[in-house]
């Protein structure tokens, strides 16, 4: 397998603005692609901003925050990719969308590249049917924001080759990522366990059992994690959400796993979390309590 000296990121949303960053901040060249300009300046300025922190708390030198503007190249054109060692794809969480992508990449990258995807839940095996090298696509998933977050999981398709995990993994390493490894089933490892948790925080939020405060509330101090699992939610994206729960009631065949009908609303009524300013939480509000 060649070396990878050229990164794809195509999705420049939360998950492929920081993806491309990291790919960046470790001395690589990078294509960010997204279907709409829009997105694309948003993310060259949410980068912009989280490598300036960087460097600020002293994680990276301002030589290496500087060198990696340099290499990220922005486009809206498929074809550019082709030079490419590796593409990552972080687009909408749909199955349809995903392999339509995959089909089209398999055209225009480069024999040798690999193509991974960051989705969260949807089937390597059925990503990599779309193409002709179904021993060259891998999941490698990334988790929000992915230049902070230690982990990435790496999802084996049912013909993804020894050699394309390797090089995958090592560049996950390269990140400074600690991996594991999950089969491809439904939510693979950390979405199957975390996603039916959120879900169940929104049925106690449905059912009347408490207020999304206390929820949140009980659950950061009662478990010791970061955040509750509705302001989590907000982070991810109800969307996102929304698609993992229906790909595990649907792969897993359990009505446990059926989407709560107050988090399906939400999506209905467009209240997607934090990246559109309202979700479980209104974040436009500038009185917004935080949860203590
Ligand atoms: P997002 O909604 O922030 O960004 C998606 C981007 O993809 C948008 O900018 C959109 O314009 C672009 N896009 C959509 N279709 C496209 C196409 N056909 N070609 C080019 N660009 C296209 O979504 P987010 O949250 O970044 O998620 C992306 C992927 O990462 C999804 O598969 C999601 O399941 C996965 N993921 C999300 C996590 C999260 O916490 N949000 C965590 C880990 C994985």
């Amino acid at each position: 397998m060649a070396e990878i000296k050229c990164v794809g990121v195509i999705g420049a949303g939360q998950m492929g603005s920081g993806i491309a960053q990291l790919a960046a901040t470790n001395g690589l060249d990078v294509w960010l692609l997204d279907a709409d300009r829009d997105a694309l300046s948003r993310a060259t300025g949410a980068i912009s901003s989280s490598i300036k922190r960087f460097v600020s708390k002293g994680v990276i030198t301002k030589e290496v925050g500087d060198d990696a503007m340099r290499r990220l190249r922005l486009t809206s054109n498929l074809q550019d990719l082709s030079s490419a060692d590796i593409i990552v794809e972080a687009i909408v969480e749909s199955e349809d969308i995903k392999k339509k992508l995959f089909k089209d990449l398999d055209g225009i990258a480069k024999s040798s590249a690999i193509l991974a995807s960051n989705t969260s839940s949807i089937s390597i095996t059925r990503l990599a049917s779309a193409t002709q090298r179904p021993s060259q696509v891998i999941g490698m998933h990334f988790m929000n924001p992915p230049p902070i977050m230690k982990l990435v999981e790496i999802i084996r398709g049912a013909d993804t080759s020894e050699e394309t995990f390797i090089a995958t993994k090592a560049l996950a390493e390269r990140f400074g990522k600690t991996t594991v490894c999950s089969q491809d089933y439904a939510g693979f490892i950390v979405n199957r366990i975390l996603m039916p948790m959120i879900n169940e925080a929104f049925h106690t939020l449905y059912t009347g059992v408490a207020t999304k405060e206390d929820i949140d509330s009980g659950m950061k101090h009662g478990t010791n994690q970061p955040m509750g699992p509705l302001q989590l939610a907000d982070l991810i994206g109800l969307d996102v959400c929304l698609s993992i729960m229906k790909v595990l009631h649907q792969g897993l065949g359990d009505s446990k796993y059926a989407p709560c009908p107050l988090l399906v609303q939400y999506v209905d009524a467009g209240r997607l979390g934090r990246k559109r300013g309202i979700g479980v939480y209104d974040y436009r509000k500038a009185t917004q309590k935080p949860i203590t």
